[in-house]
């Protein structure tokens, strides 16, 4: 084989890309099997129009086969896409829907493997080895970030430290005393958490961070500059999304820093017109498509992202890049690494006795972290109310979007048309957010 062996790397990430197109076709057409075979929606989709897996005579041949969103997964709400049966899934995680209803994905004991295996890969790539001592700043629990992370990092064979999100000043007093050599976490909070160093007259580019890695919301060079300046790092990009995996489906190698490797092996990636759905050439700007290749529980068929980027020429690795994510196609908003949709809060508005259907969301950025603010009329009946009443409506909304979407939101409730009312849509979202 033509190889050109790098040490620390696995072949694949140096093979050639005749070698890398014969696996991806091998195994696309098995995951096509596996699905059809296994999942009434995607028999039913394929079926519909008139596809059987072996239609599939080439890679471009992908390009005939439907789409998957996320509205399928609602649709099939919490189990219905899974491939095997309940006894062989070993994890669930989940993340937000459209609707109140969260994304449900499942692994088999070989999906987490897999997964460990690729999550490992990336923080290689990243500059990480069996000698640092890593700190990992993602929630842990459905979120796919914590424990996603977690068992690549042991696959590394790292002194993990899993501290999760929140209690920011006890990160910093735990960086202090454990002195981990690299981090993870939404690039917003690692701000934060520097900020706190400040706060406490400490100087971090002093501490014992060498290395850190950031996703799970978009970031640009601008933070990459100020990550790397206040702590004295190497900053790397991580991506990926629950659907497809969780966290490594695609990362930045510390050598080049030039846009997360999407680890070609395991998701096939496509770029697509988000209108007409037409595959774009490599390099034009559209929507990001996986397929999973080697995944068990539940295989994606052209899973549709909705965040818009493109798809890069191989640098440090054999595999293609992913561009800079420019923005999403859906009107998801990432709140402090939480997705949220404003259907979800309108939602969590109707189901509070007090508040209308007319409200506004207003996203701003305070130093490095976005706030929240919802604005929400009273129903006519209670014109005039005291504003304890008032304050009282606030609170119970602001707590179903906290236990519901998790994240904390400032609520002001205001009087009847004091909501701006618009001809056609409805606005609904003011992005106050700089763009970077
Ligand atoms: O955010 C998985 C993850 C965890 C990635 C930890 C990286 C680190 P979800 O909650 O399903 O999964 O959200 C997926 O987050 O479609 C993007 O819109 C956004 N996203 C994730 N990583 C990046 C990134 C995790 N590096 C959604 N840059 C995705 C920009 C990102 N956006």
């Amino acid at each position: 084989m033509t190889r050109n062996d790098r040490p620390g790397l696995e072949p694949i990430e140096t093979a050639s890309r005749d070698e890398i197109a014969a696996l991806q076709f091998a195994r696309l057409r098995a995951t096509l099997a596996h699905a059809y075979e296994r999942v009434p929606h995607y028999r039913e989709k394929f079926d519909s129009l008139g596809l059987v897996p072996d239609d599939l005579k080439s890679l471009a041949d992908l390009a005939k086969f439907p789409f998957t969103t996320k509205e399928d997964l609602r649709r099939t709400y919490p189990f219905g896409m899974f491939a095997v049966p309940m006894d062989d899934v070993v994890r669930i995680h989940a993340s937000s829907g459209t609707t109140g209803k969260p994304t449900v994905v499942g692994y088999t004991a070989k999906d987490i493997d897999t997964w460990a295996g690729i999550v490992a890969r990336s923080i290689r790539a990243a500059g990480g080895t069996r000698s640092d001592i890593f700190h990992i700043t993602h929630g842990y629990g459905l979120f796919t970030g914590g424990l996603g992370v977690h068992y690549g990092a042991e696959r590394v064979g790292m002194a993990v430290v899993p501290i999760s999100g929140g209690q920011t000043e006890r990160q910093v007093q735990l960086i202090q005393d454990f002195k981990p050599t690299m981090i993870i976490g939404t690039p917003s909070y690692m701000m934060n958490i520097i900020d706190e160093f400040e706060r406490q007259g400490l100087d971090p580019t002093q501490c014992s961070l060498k290395r850190g890695m950031f996703g799970a919301e978009p970031w640009g060079e601008g933070m990459r500059r100020e990550l790397e300046e206040r702590l004295g790092i190497d900053a790397t990009n991580l991506y990926g999304l629950s659907e497809v995996m969780g966290p490594g489906v695609a990362a930045e190698c510390i050598e080049s820093k030039d846009g997360p490797v999407v680890w070609e092996d395991h998701f096939y990636p496509e770029i697509i017109d988000p209108a007409t759905g037409a595959v774009l050439p490599d390099g034009s700007p559209g929507e990001l498509v996986f397929t999973s290749l080697t995944k068990e529980a539940l295989p994606v068929i052209r899973y549709r992202t909705k965040d818009l980027s493109s798809l890069q020429p191989p640098t440090a690795r054999s595999f293609r890049r992913i561009g800079k994510i420019t923005g999403r196609s859906d009107d998801m908003l990432i709140i402090r690494g939480v997705n949220v949709f404003p259907s979800q809060v309108e939602e969590l508005i109707l189901k509070t006795p007090k508040l209308s259907s007319h409200y506004q969301l207003e996203v701003t950025r305070r130093g490095h972290l976005d706030d929240l603010a919802v604005r929400v009329e009273l129903k006519p009946e209670h014109a005039g109310a005291p504003d304890a009443v008032r304050q009282a409506a606030a609170w119970e909304l602001q707590h179903h979007i906290k236990s519901y979407i998790g994240i904390s939101t400032k609520i002001e409730v205001v009087e009847q048309g004091g909501i701006e009312r618009s001809a056609g849509k409805a606005k609904r979202v003011i992005d106050k957010r700089p763009k970077e």
